[in-house]
């Protein structure tokens, strides 16, 4: 019985990463913080409780070694550091760990590899599919395994950012795509913590899975809904768009290798009238993990009290 206490997190510093930490804690994990030698926080943004390890994210022996002893490790590296993975999984099954959880935490890149918001993706497509050759490959007698990870959008993050791309809270206006119907999934930054403790809770049932969880499915309609419920006041929609144009101006953007196009893709990809990325229930991984759901109204409201719109 494969038990995991002890947890490498690399790159925990970002806008995910401290979440992650946090929940490993409360969890009771034992969390080493990686961070690159040429990374540019000056303050580390782990918690005083977890030991930090420069590392080269480059380097084979680097990761190997900051990897010894630790059970799981958990990447949170942003985009420009998907490609490195493919090394930190090679020195994790060096180092004799367990379970690598590569950085995901968004959309399913198992369903959209061969679409275009994939091609944006395909660093992500990659390093998982570099985990399932491994553990074909029988790597540390079957020993080593991978678990990912999708999440949805992220909820309260994204509200704090861009509110969305649905709702304009200073101006008091909303936009949708399409009839704005479309339910969609999210998680917020607590909840995608959640989903990695319950991993790596339940390392049998979670071993080289792809896991889709949520904190509750959504349309543009009813997070407008909501966010008129609870402040009293109207947002009235300003702006209307197609799926179909703004998938087009992603397929134009990428065509001369603006990545831009991924906004559009992933607003098209969410919103658009019959996408059916809203998690069913049959698919959800929360059941697999004991992850719970959370309730609409309370995360909106948390949002709109964090930005002083209400009490
Ligand atoms: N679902 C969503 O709505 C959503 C939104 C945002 C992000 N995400 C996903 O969540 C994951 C984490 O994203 P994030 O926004 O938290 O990332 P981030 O803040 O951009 O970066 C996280 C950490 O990665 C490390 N890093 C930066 N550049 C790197 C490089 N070139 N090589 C290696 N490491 C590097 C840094 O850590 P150190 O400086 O400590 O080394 C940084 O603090 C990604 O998979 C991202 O796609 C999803």
């Amino acid at each position: 019985m494969v038990s995991i206490k002890t947890v490498a997190v690399l790159g925990g510093t970002g806008n995910l990463g401290p979440s992650i930490v946090s929940e490993l804690l409360s969890a009771g994990f034992t969390v080493t913080g990686l961070t690159r030698l040429t990374s540019s926080n000056s303050t580390p943004a782990y918690p005083d409780s977890v030991s930090v390890h420069k590392v080269d994210f480059g380097s084979f022996d680097s990761l190997k070694s900051a990897f010894s002893g630790q059970d799981a490790v958990v990447s949170v590296v942003g985009s420009p550091g998907i490609g490195a993975q493919k090394v930190a999984v090679d020195a994790a099954i060096a180092a004799g760990v367990k379970r690598f959880i590569p950085s995901e935490f968004g959309v399913n890149t198992r369903k959209v590899r061969d679409w275009p918001i994939g091609k944006i993706l395909k660093g992500k497509v990659e390093v998982v599919d570099y985990l399932i050759e491994k553990v074909k490959e029988g790597v540390n007698g079957g020993e080593f395994g991978w678990t990912g990870v999708s999440t949805g959008l992220f909820f309260d993050w994204g509200l704090e950012n861009h509110g969305l791309s649905t709702v304009n809270l200073k101006e008091k206006t909303s936009s949708i795509v399409d009839s704005g119907n479309e339910k969609f999934q999210v998680s917020t930054l607590a909840q995608v913590g959640r989903a990695v403790v319950g991993i790596l809770q339940h390392p049998e049932e979670t071993k080289n899975k792809y896991l889709v969880t949520s904190s509750f499915q959504v349309s543009q309609n009813e997070l407008i809904k909501a966010v008129e419920e609870l402040t009293g006041e109207k947002f009235p929609v300003v702006k209307r768009e197609k799926a179909e144009e703004l998938q087009k101006a992603g397929e134009e953007k990428l065509a001369v290798g603006d990545f831009r196009a991924f906004l559009d893709f992933l607003r098209a990809y969410n919103h658009r009238d019959g996408a059916g990325n809203a998690v069913s229930e049959e698919e959800s991984g929360n059941g697999l993990i004991g992850l719970g759901y959370e309730d609409l109204r309370e995360s909106v409201r948390a949002w709109l009290v964090k930005a002083g719109v209400v009490e």
